[in-house]
């Protein structure tokens, strides 16, 4: 017996987060067994069968029963590979699901899954566990559904983060969220006491499961309840907007705050579009390029001496960004560069109409929220942010 075992260990809490969040199994075993000091002792099967198995039990928006099934027969498989003994309730439940589920045409019939992303807070003191956010997602396994919008991207974990560890510069901000897919990013602005939230997507059924998650997570849409006030901090808006077909009108009726997009810069033949939409919430006045939006300021003065620039270098004279205080939208776009052609094209375009775009992803890295999340790699996702410049000149800034 592991006399030193402790289920209150980070090794534990990143166990539950990764299971709740349907981590590939082969990770969900690396951390087992480092619960466990190496192996997965009797001890940390009882504590799989305690918190992960039973717990999902009487968990609606649990782990779907075919990855409950594969991570118990991985655990099965590991502690036999030790010749240790297996716990019975971990074999009984295994027994189960192989009758219940014959084979994994279920899994593929119903692709709908409820994800649980835990937003890990770092640790206030021994005396104080760490805190955390729990997000219910239902969202696909297959990446391709709803035209992409039904699954969880890399970059809305990174924006989510992002917004999680600036919290001052959104709450009591009006956001506005271009391919919103299943609304993580819309759920984190929630929590940070956006006043108002807008989101959006072009494709029907990411729209009709994002709201259910909105549901999930207990943030009613709009038009579901006309008599909440727009202080509401929970209120928040569910729309179709296509960026091809979004008239200008419609666009500057919202005239949000802030602009926010996770992964929408990866097809060549959208990327115009998605210009075009956010050239126009952050123009203040698109017939006069030249026009800003409230005086000009020092800081503004600051940011403009570094338009133009395409370099690579200190971007701590971009500041004025994060002056809550500015009066002009800023837009945060967090994106993997997937293909540098269509990178390239967002920023020549970005230029064309005036938008200065600077990447923001290390003089402003958020929290790592997700350590426990082997799956994500935080190092392919580049933060933008993106403001109207009045320049014919703008150009992309990095840190
Ligand atoms: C890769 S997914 C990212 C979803 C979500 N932001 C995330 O990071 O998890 C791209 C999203 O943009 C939406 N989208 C793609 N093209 C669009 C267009 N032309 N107009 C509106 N939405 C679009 C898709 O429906 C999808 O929800």
């Amino acid at each position: 017996m592991d006399e030193d075992f402790n289920p209150s260990t980070t090794a534990c809490l990143h166990l539950v987060s990764a299971f709740l969040a349907m981590e590939p199994t082969d990770c969900l075993i690396s951390l087992a067994r480092e619960c466990g000091g190496g192996s997965i002792t009797m001890e940390v099967q009882s504590f799989i069968w305690e918190e992960c198995i039973n717990r999902a039990a009487c968990n609606i928006n649990r782990p779907s029963d075919s990855y409950i099934k594969n991570f118990l027969k991985k655990v099965i498989v590991d502690v036999e590979s030790n010749c240790s003994d297996v716990l019975d309730g971990l074999y009984e439940q295994y027994a189960y699901y192989l009758t219940a589920l014959k084979d994994d045409s279920s899994m593929i019939a119903n692709k709908r899954v409820c994800k649980s992303i835990s937003f890990l807070f770092p640790d206030e003191g021994p005396s104080r566990p760490t805190s955390k956010l729990v997000v219910p997602l239902r969202c696909s396994l297959d990446m391709l559904e709803g035209d992409t919008g039904c699954s969880i991207w890399p970059s809305s974990l990174f924006l989510s983060e992002f917004i999680l560890s600036h919290l001052e510069l959104f709450s009591n901000k009006s956001c506005f969220e271009v391919g919103s897919g299943v609304g993580l990013v819309g759920v984190i602005l929630a929590y940070v006491k956006a006043k108002k939230v807008v989101l959006s997507d072009g494709d029907f059924s990411s729209l009709a499961n994002l709201k259910l998650n909105l549901e999930m997570n207990q943030l009613i849409t709009g038009t579901d309840m006309p008599d909440r006030t727009l202080q509401d901090p929970n209120l928040m808006e569910c729309i179709h907007l296509s960026w091809e077909s979004a008239s200008e009108s419609r666009l500057r009726a919202f005239r949000p705050d802030i602009v926010l997009g996770a992964d929408v810069i990866y097809d060549p033949i959208c990327v115009p579009h998605l210009i075009r939409v956010l050239a126009i919430f952050l123009n203040p006045d698109k017939s006069n390029p030249c026009q800003r939006r409230g005086a000009p300021d020092d800081n503004d003065l600051a940011f403009g001496s570094c338009l133009g620039r395409t370099v690579y270098g200190d971007a701590s004279n971009t500041k004025s960004q994060f002056d809550t205080s500015k009066k002009g939208t800023v837009a945060y776009i967090a994106t993997v560069i997937r293909n540098l052609d269509t990178f390239h094209c967002f920023l020549k375009l970005s230029s064309e109409n005036h938008l200065s775009v600077v990447d923001i992803t290390e003089t402003q890295k958020p929290l790592e929220l997700l350590p426990y999340m082997q799956s994500y790699n935080r190092s392919s996702i580049r933060l933008f942010s993106i403001s109207f410049s009045g320049d014919q000149n703008s150009g992309m800034v990095a840190g």
